[in-house]
């Protein structure tokens, strides 16, 4: 039942601060990850040679977004398959890799095409899905559900999120015995309790948002800059704009902006820059200063308090959200691009 919701989308991304609460209930102990899904299969996953993340849309967006603290947290090569664009290549694939499969349904086709061919190749194949009896649950030699509740609406919110925190968890159980990284972790385990918080903190911007999709109406086209842990937050706020404000819009990596899109720039064209605070920020506030010399229409997502430091002329619209740990706040950042185009 979508309740008081006009529809279901609605609704999903409201239920975040519950479903995330879920993902990661029974799963958080004693300054300790527990997944009952993986704890048989992380010396293999330790001894494998790359961990290879592969989905489709906005499961792709996630495994994209755990990247870098996979990398971070496990020490082992993390490479990223669209699903079909491994399929049409017939992508390399051995014995010693760990691919990893993400899926909200655990039914799409090209999923679950390129888990049969990753079985074919011998390697160890995991699934991250919210479906438990689906394809992917059963064909996959372990995995964890995410347990974000039945998502129903047809552009992907809640199960963003809880795919992301899912991985988050997987990368501190893979990485538990690496000396170097302990303090990264515990600061992580100990910050992962209140994220629903935060999360239910920044759907407080739904009026604002709900405003500023209203000022871009007769914008053509919108894009959003991202890098580091938000590169993923730039292609998945996109995918949702697309997806629902049916407009055009563009997520693209901040480091290649000017190896050609800064040619499209000007004052007719809305563009989001994510500059929360962590450690791409200065890079991204110079980004600002080359979009605005070319009186670019800036909107910077930043960090609470931040709005003087990425916006000195006070000539952007700023969106400030609470700040978390680095590898946690694409899921904070990805909140406001999902409200309110519609
Ligand atoms: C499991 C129970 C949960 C119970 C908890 C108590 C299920 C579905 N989950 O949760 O109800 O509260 O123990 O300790 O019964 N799997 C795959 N592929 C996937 C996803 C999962 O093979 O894509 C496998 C896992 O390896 C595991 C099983 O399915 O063997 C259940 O996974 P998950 O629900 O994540 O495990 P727990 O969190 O331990
Ligand atoms: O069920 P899956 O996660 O495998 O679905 C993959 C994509 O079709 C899906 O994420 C799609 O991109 C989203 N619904 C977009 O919001």
């Amino acid at each position: 039942k979508k309740g008081n919701y006009d529809h279901f989308m609605q609704k999903e991304i409201h239920e975040q601060p519950h479903s995330l609460t879920t993902t990661m209930r029974g799963r958080l102990r004693d300054n300790d990850v527990v997944l009952g899904g993986l704890k048989d299969h992380l010396k293999t996953i330790r001894h494998s040679r790359r961990i290879i993340f592969i989905g489709c849309g906005t499961s792709y967006n996630a495994a994209l977004a755990a990247r870098p603290f996979m990398e971070e947290l496990s020490g082992i090569p993390v490479t990223l398959e669209l699903a079909s664009d491994l399929l049409d290549r017939q992508g390399a694939m051995y014995r010693e890799d760990t691919a990893v499969f993400v899926s909200q349904s655990g039914e799409t086709a090209d999923t679950l095409l390129a888990l049969e061919y990753a079985l074919e190749n011998g390697a160890l194949c995991v699934g991250i899905t919210n479906t438990v009896g689906s394809t992917l649950a059963r064909k996959t030699h372990c995995g964890v559900h995410i347990n974000a509740g039945c998502e129903i609406g047809v552009a992907s919110t809640k199960a963003y999120t809880s795919q992301i925190v899912v991985m988050v968890m997987m990368a501190l159980a893979i990485g538990a015995d690496k000396i170097s990284t302990q303090s990264k972790r515990e600061a992580i385990i100990n910050a992962l309790p209140d994220l629903p918080n935060k999360v239910s903190e920044v759907l407080k911007l739904d009026n604002e948002m709900k405003d500023l999709a209203e000022s871009l109406i007769e914008a053509q086209s919108l894009f959003v800059f991202g890098r580091g842990y938000n590169y993923a937050t730039a292609l998945e706020g996109a995918l949702k704009v697309k997806e629902v404000a049916l407009m055009h819009s563009e997520g693209m990596l901040a480091g290649e902006m000017k190896h050609g899109p800064l040619a499209l720039v000007d004052e007719t064209l809305p563009i989001i820059v994510i500059a929360t605070h962590d450690a791409c920020f200065s890079k991204q506030q110079s980004v600002i200063q080359q979009l605005h010399a070319r009186n670019g229409r800036l909107i910077v997502m930043c960090s609470k308090g931040d709005a003087s430091s990425v916006c000195p002329s006070g000539s952007c619209r700023v969106i400030e959200v609470p700040q978390v740990a680095d590898c946690l706040q694409p899921v904070i950042n990805i909140v406001p691009l999902q409200l309110n185009w519609r």
